[in-house]
Order: structure tokens, then C-alpha cells, then sequence
């Protein structure tokens, strides 16, 4: 808590420039290193990162593009790469089951076939998911699409479209990462980095900045608005782009989630955007996240557009096919902890079903690997309307049943499980995640 002085510019993650091959092939190379990064002054602090000491470059590719990662551990301990966000086959997609030793290389490629959206990457080895994110370990990819670039929405990578990835730290005095977890939600911290930024300001220089806000805490909710409490609009959700924008004054964001915004500024405009206490039982408080520090002079941007995405409104056929997961205290789903050589569900590929999340106690959120769903209901009612949009992350409040409609992808495997979890990482590497194949329809 407190006040922060925004005594740091804020820090935009690279953008990782591809090798092209010659078949027009994207390669892009990260590496899984150890290092040393100052996110308190003077006190050097240990950390992971993708070719860099903390957090990776930021991937951008186009639908349509062939990309091939070249992904190298040199950690010292297995780990893994999902690309969360991602529709590719199950062999590609960096789940536990997709471990890197110390020391190799692994190379997943696939066509990219998804609309427009902030997905990002983070290891995923099962039992060890929150020691890797919370070190350090996560960056964006950035999938872009022609419908959405003809939208003319802010679109220049730093200057008015601004990744923003919030994450809590706990340091000690000498600036160590503590590791103590609260036996609840596991790892969580005080200190609240942007972009591996600790007390950041941003200036803008534009009256349209586009904000893709990444809650990639292992556990620690965010409910995010301007201090100002000005209205902004959202306008895309983890899976793309809404119908249309939505206004807003605060948007909530469980680990895992993302949320595109448009926030218009002022000449000399100063505004600070903070994070809420909310009432999902999570510990939690009031954190200042990122002041916004306008110029005298602001180059005009484009008008918040009407309309976005044309309707991908995601429906269940009459007659859908209806599953049920029970999320058990902090360990398990439907009284079953994850076991890696069991396959709990298998759905035919194409298919788009009903999935009832059933919360009985403590907070938690849902995560479907592969997937775009739109949320039905959370006991009945409607969510949101900015949480109306295409997903794969959602929030489950405690003693409440989410209901969602669930479309599922072509890339058929019977033998290579996605995963579908818990993202409070604890929750995750203690069991509270199962697994599924997607399978010819009629096998
Ligand atoms: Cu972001 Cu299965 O994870
Ligand atoms: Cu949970």
C-alpha cells in the first residue's frame, strides 16, 4: 500500500524480432536464464527471465503466419513454455506434459488460426508453475488479424499501445525475493510491479492509449480504475475483441486474465491508475499501480470505434453436451487432485459444450488451455458486460456456480492432453486441474 513516488519510467517489454525462413516461417528464440534485475534501487534482486534477467520480449505474429519457437533451458531444473491464449495441437502447447530438460531445446511450431488477441507465455511444469511465474518467468505474444488492424484502434507498441503486466513481489531489505507462501493462495506480495517496474510513470503522447493489462500475479486479484475514477472502454477480452466497446470505471482481473482498454488523456493530464480492495475474499488491498503523465502537447488519436470485432458471440447448440467440475477446497476437481497419466475428459473436436463451474468455498478462477469460451452466467445472471467477450481465463467467486460455453478446436490428439485449472498457481501445482483430449468426432 502507501503512496508511491513514480520516480521510474515505466519499462515496455522488446518486441522479439523473428528469424524468417525461407518458406516464410517465423522463428523466434528465447532462452530460460537466471539473473539479476534491480527492482528496488541499489538492491540487485535474483530473478528468471526469457533472454533477459526478468520477465521476455513481447511475440507478435498475424493470423495466417507460421510460427516455430526455438525454446531454450537454462535454468538448471526442468521447466516448460504454455502459450496461454494460443489454438494449436496439444503436443505444441507447453503443457506438463511438454517438460524441457536443463540444458535442451524444444521447438514447437503451428500455423497461426485465432483472432486478434493479448495471449501470453509462462512455464507450466507441473507441481512447480508458481516458483517459475513468480521468479520471473512470462511474457506477451500479440496475435494480430487483418479485420482488427482495419479498425485503426491505437496500434504503435509502446507509444499508445502499452502492455501492461501487473505483478506482486515480496522483497526483503537487500531486495531478495521471499518465497514464503501464505498456505491459502500461495506466493503473494506488497510490492506491486508493471512490466517488472516497481513505482513506474508512463508518458503519453497521444489522446487514444490502448492499454492490454495482464494479471500475471500467481494469486492476487486486481480491480483496476483511475484515481480520477474517469470512465475508459474496454474493448477486448482474453480471447479478442468484444461486439463493441463497453464504458467502464474499474475492471477486475483474476490471474491469467487479460483486458484491451481505451483510456483517453489530456494535455498535462496526471492520473495514477490503482488496484482496489474488492470482496472475492482474496487477500488483498488498495495498491497504486502506474501514474500517467501526459505531455503539454498530445498528438490526436483515432475516435473509440462503434463497432469491433463482427459477432463471434460463442452459442451452444440445443442440446449441448453438459459437464460439471466441482473445484474442492485448493487441491482438487470433482474430488479427483491432477494426475498426469489420467485423462478426465474427452470432447469431440469442433464441438462447443456447457461447462457448470461449481465454487462451493474459496475463491478461484478457471482456465481452459485451447479453448475460446464465452461466460453464460454466475448463478444465473449475466456477467459484466466487458466480461461478455471471448475468454479462456475466468473468475469463479466463492459459492457461486459460472456457467460457460466452451468452443473447442480441431487440432485432434487422443494421446496429448490439454489442461483446464485453477490459475492461482498454489492451487494449480497442488491438483486443482484436470485434463482433456480432443478426439475425431464419433471416436
Ligand atoms: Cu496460463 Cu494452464 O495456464
Ligand atoms: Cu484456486
Amino acid at each position: 500500500s502507501g503512496t508511491l513516488a513514480f520516480a521510474n519510467r515505466l519499462r515496455v517489454p522488446p518486441l522479439l524480432e523473428p528469424a524468417v525462413a525461407a518458406d516464410g516461417t517465423k522463428q523466434f528464440s528465447l532462452t530460460m536464464q537466471a539473473g539479476q534485475v534491480e527492482l528496488l534501487p541499489g538492491k540487485p534482486t535474483t530473478t528468471w527471465g526469457f533472454n533477459g534477467a526478468f520477465l521476455g520480449p513481447t511475440i507478435r505474429a498475424t493470423r495466417g503466419d507460421r510460427v516455430a519457437m526455438r525454446v531454450h533451458n537454462q535454468l538448471g531444473e526442468p521447466s516448460t513454455v504454455h502459450w496461454h491464449g494460443m489454438r494449436l495441437p496439444a503436443v505444441m502447447d507447453g503443457g506438463p506434459h511438454q517438460m524441457i530438460r536443463p540444458g535442451a531445446t524444444w521447438s514447437p511450431h503451428w500455423t497461426i488460426d485465432q483472432p486478434a488477441a493479448t495471449a501470453w507465455y509462462h512455464p507450466h511444469p507441473h507441481g512447480n508453475t508458481a516458483k517459475h511465474v513468480y521468479r520471473g518467468l512470462a511474457g506477451l505474444l500479440l496475435v494480430d488479424d487483418p479485420e482488427t488492424a482495419a479498425l485503426g484502434l491505437p496500434s504503435t507498441y509502446g507509444v499508445d499501445d502499452v502492455p501492461l503486466i501487473l505483478q506482486d513481489k515480496t522483497l526483503d531489505a537487500n531486495g531478495v525475493l521471499q518465497e514464503d507462501a501464505n498456505p491459502v493462495w500461495g506466493l503473494m506480495g506488497d510490492q506491486i510491479l508493471v512490466n517488472g517496474v516497481y513505482d513506474p510513470y508512463f508518458e503519453v503522447t497521444t489522446t487514444l492509449v490502448r492499454l492490454r493489462i495482464l494479471n500475471g500475479s500467481n494469486a492476487r486479484m486486481y480491480n483496476v480504475e483511475f484515481a480520477d475514477r474517469r470512465r475508459f472502454h474496454v474493448i477486448g477480452s482474453d480471447a479478442g475483441l468484444l461486439a463493441a466497446p463497453v464504458a467502464v470505471d474499474r475492471v477486475q482481473l483474476s490471474p491469467g486474465e487479460r483486458l484491451e482498454v481505451l483510456v483517453e488523456f489530456e494535455p498535462r493530464d496526471q492520473v495514477v491508475l490503482r488496484s482496489v480492495a474488492g470482496d472475492d475474499g482474496i487477500d488483498e488491498g488498495d495498491y497504486e499501480l502506474l501514474k500517467f503523465v501526459a505531455a503539454d502537447q498530445l498528438k490526436p488519436g483515432p475516435p473509440v470505434p462503434q463497432r469491433l470485432a463482427a459477432s463471434r458471440r460463442i452459442e451452444a447448440p440445443v442440446g449441448a453436451r453438459e459437464r460439471t467440475f466441482k473445484l474442492n477446497g485448493s487441491d482438487a476437481i470433482n474430488g479427483r487432485e491432477m494426475d498426469m497419466t489420467r485423462i478426465d475428459e474427452v470432447v469431440p473436436a469442433g464441438a462447443i459444450e456447457i461447462w457448470h463451474v461449481q465454487n462451493p468455498v474459496y475463491s478461484h478462477n478457471f482456465h481452459i488451455h485451447e479453448v475460446a469460451f464465452r461466460i453464460l452466467d454466475i448463478d444465473g445472471r449475466p456477467p459484466s458486460a466487458y466480461l461478455q467477450g471471448p475468454k479462456d481465463t475466468a473468475f469463479i467467486p466463492r459459492k457461486s456456480t459460472v456457467r460457460l460455453a466452451v468452443q473447442f478446436g480441431h487440432h485432434t490428439d487422443p494421446k496429448t492432453p490439454y489442461m483446464y485449472h485453477c490459475h492461482i498457481l498454489r492451487h494449480e501445482d497442488k491438483g486443482m486441474m484436470g485434463q482433456f483430449v480432443i478426439v475425431e468426432p464419433g471416436t
